[in-house]
């Protein structure tokens, strides 16, 4: 599909979902932030890489970011994605990268994220966490998307290798994938992304719920309350992963940076820890333009935040 923007189109709305070019700008949209009791994750943008020299900038970006937040005395963990440290070039040298910056985290007790990717790099994405564990680098998690059958089974399979040292995000997924492999439509979409919330509430894994729609939301505060979860309530599971500083008691509500900031607002103001994505980057244009293609529902979404500001303030 050919997505034509005007540049500076593009530009005014990514103005309210990437918090700009530079680390200092990500700073600065976090300070603010975190008056409103907001905590965060960092991404750098960047596009699919074609050499090594692209995964070394990323991971130097990182231990920039890494080091910024330290700093800036942040609430913030890290989001990064495997194949832009170099995973799909040359493994080897992929997972030497992944494992520079999740050590460099490690000696802060700070969580990495592993975002996901579309379903070519799934099984790669969950191996390389797994792999990071049996290393003892625990500070690591994937995300898992509801839209793809196969994330129960996934669920499984890591409880038996890690237990509850698994630490989720759960999201619908962003990428339109075959239907062969994945849901197709919303309502199935939210069906299978809330049995994941349940799945992994059940398997003691730390679960942070990424969602802006209400019935995701609203689904997971009564998964949370029936299993005796919730605010300013201590963590009830037993032999829960390690407790790292930054965590909620056993999960998280996270949202994009420009979405639906008064439903951020009031999670927080009832006590739930919420965290934001904050991407920042010069490639803030193909970012953009790239998310417009992967999935046109957004362009839907973008839209009506610009014409109808009221129903999505930032
Ligand atoms: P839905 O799409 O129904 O959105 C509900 C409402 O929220 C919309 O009506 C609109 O008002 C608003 N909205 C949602 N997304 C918006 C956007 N981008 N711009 C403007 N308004 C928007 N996916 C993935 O495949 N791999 C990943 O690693 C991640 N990581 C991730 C982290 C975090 C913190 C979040 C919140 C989301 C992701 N996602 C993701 C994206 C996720 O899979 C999903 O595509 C979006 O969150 C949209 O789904 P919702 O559940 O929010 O519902």
């Amino acid at each position: 599909m050919t997505i034509r923007m005007p540049r500076w189109f593009v530009g005014w709305v990514s103005r309210r979902y990437v918090a700009g070019p530079k680390l200092e700008d990500a700073v600065k949209v976090m300070s603010r932030l975190s008056k409103e009791g907001a905590c965060f994750t960092v991404d750098v943008l960047g596009e699919e890489i074609s050499t090594l020299e692209e995964a070394q900038f990323f991971l130097e970006e990182y231990q920039r970011v890494v080091t910024a937040i330290i700093d800036n005395n942040l609430d913030s963990n890290l989001s990064i994605k495997p194949t832009a440290f170099g995973l799909l070039l040359d493994r080897e040298r992929g997972m030497e990268n992944i494992e520079a910056i999740v050590k460099m985290a490690h000696g802060h007790d700070m969580f990495v994220r592993l975002d996901m990717e579309d379903h070519r790099v799934t099984d790669d994405t969950i191996q390389v966490m797994l792999e990071m564990h049996e290393k003892g680098l625990t500070n690591v998690g994937v995300v898992l998307q509801g839209r793809l059958f196969r994330s129960l089974d996934d669920i499984k399979e890591i409880k038996e290798k890690i237990g509850q040292n698994a630490d989720y995000r759960i999201c619908k997924g962003i990428y339109l994938e075959p239907e062969s492999i994945s849901h197709t439509s919303r309502q199935p979409i939210i069906q299978a992304t809330n049995d994941c919330i349940d799945s992994m509430l059940d398997a003691g894994a730390y679960v942070g719920i990424a969602s802006h729609d209400y019935p995701v939301i609203n689904h997971a505060l009564s998964a949370l309350e029936k299993r005796g979860m919730g605010p300013n309530i201590p963590d009830p599971r037993k032999n829960a992963g390690p407790a790292r500083k930054q965590k909620g008691p056993g999960y998280e509500f996270q949202m994009l940076l420009g979405v639906r900031g008064p439903l951020r607002r009031k999670l927080t103001a009832k006590g739930h820890r919420t965290r934001v994505y904050i991407p920042y980057g010069e490639k803030w244009y193909e970012y953009s333009i790239r998310r417009l293609k992967e999935n046109p529902t957004i362009g839907t979404q973008v839209a009506k935040a610009f014409l109808m500001p009221w129903t999505n303030r930032p």
